[in-house]
């Protein structure tokens, strides 16, 4: 890569992040205080008030909803100030639970690409496999639970007892937490927030090494986006919770609801960005921290090609607060 494209690359790069930053920063002032969905709102209206500052035309593809439902950042909804056209999927807050009870790894998180890259997820739920780099050949979402995980043990030379599984802990989940434990692989059960989840498995220092089981279809596109980057796997396949929502998504053209989601289907584009912000201290970043009158963000930004970039920026809060 030369100077030149370096510098063009860096510079819209980093102004990414700060539509991040401000979804976390707002999100994090009701951290704890058991209100989901104002946390979630204020991180929608900093969200959206900060792409209407880019230089792109965006148009949301996977946002709060549709255009009926949600008043801000709702599927289609254009945004920037004019620019590259791109496609732009976004959850201000991912874990609304996590930040309303002050929980780990809520994180404010983006996707965007050119325009047509990233998949249009109907709000249903995914099943999902994720894996790093190292093991992203080995794995298949049809392959057994025991021979994934034989196949990432043995692809990270590893004893499968020292692989960690990280599954939502849900209900739904119980027969694949079973099959997790008779493989002899670990687990780790979370309330909620599989993006950063999925993530973490294509982050060495995580010591996250899989993430399966299902959850939201539009957060597995988000998951799918960065470890595309990263150079790991993930596959999906919608799971339709009622005949509405596969009603839905039939209409919007997915034809064949079984059909296994590769990566390269549901993040299109070679050339995609991916960046998220911590709300709540988290795997893959620390959360928001107040001290004076500043206040500390931490972000997580990674490009197509693997590079990835952790951001750690002082804002001066002023009167904001
Ligand atoms: P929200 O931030 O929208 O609350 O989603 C959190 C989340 O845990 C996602 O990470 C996950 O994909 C999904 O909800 C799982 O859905 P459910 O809670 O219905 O099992």
């Amino acid at each position: 890569m030369n100077d030149v494209t370096t510098h063009e690359r860096m510079k819209p790069s980093l102004d990414f992040v700060t539509v991040t930053e401000r979804a976390a920063l707002a999100a994090s002032h009701w951290m704890g205080r058991g209100e989901r969905d104002i946390a979630d709102g204020a991180a929608v209206e900093a969200m959206r008030a900060a792409l209407g500052e880019m230089e792109i035309t965006g148009r949301i593809v996977i946002g709060e909803g549709e255009r009926d439902e949600a008043p801000m950042l709702f599927i289609g909804e254009e945004v920037g100030c004019g620019g590259p056209a791109v496609d732009i999927a976004v959850d201000p807050v991912e874990g609304t639970n996590l930040v309303a009870n002050g929980l780990p790894n809520s994180i404010a998180v983006m996707a965007i690409a050119p325009r047509g890259g990233l998949l249009h997820a109907p709000d249903s739920y995914m099943e999902k496999l994720a894996v790093g780099p190292k093991a992203a050949p080995y794995v298949h979402i049809d392959a057994s639970v025991l021979e994934n995980l034989t196949a990432v043990a043995r692809a990270l030379e590893k004893p499968i007892g020292d692989i960690c599984v990280v599954i939502l802990d849900r209900p739904r989940h119980g027969d694949l937490i079973e099959q997790v434990r008779s493989a002899g692989a670990r687990i780790k059960l979370i309330s909620d927030g599989d993006v950063d989840a999925c993530i973490a498995t294509a982050i060495d220092t995580t010591g996250v090494h899989v993430a399966m089981g299902t959850g939201g279809a539009p957060e597995g596109v988000l998951a799918a986006a960065a470890i595309k980057c990263l150079g790991g796997n993930f596959m999906g396949r919608l799971k339709p919770r009622n005949p509405q929502e596969a009603a839905r998504a039939q209409a919007m053209g997915f034809g064949d609801l079984n059909r296994i989601l590769e990566i390269g289907d549901l993040v299109k584009s070679d050339d995609v960005l991916f960046c998220a912000t911590g709300i709540t201290d988290g795997d893959l970043v620390h959360g928001v921290r107040f001290y004076e009158n500043r206040a500390r963000t931490r972000s997580i930004l990674v490009q197509a090609g693997g590079t990835v970039r952790f951001v750690s920026t002082t804002h001066h809060l002023g009167s904001r607060r």
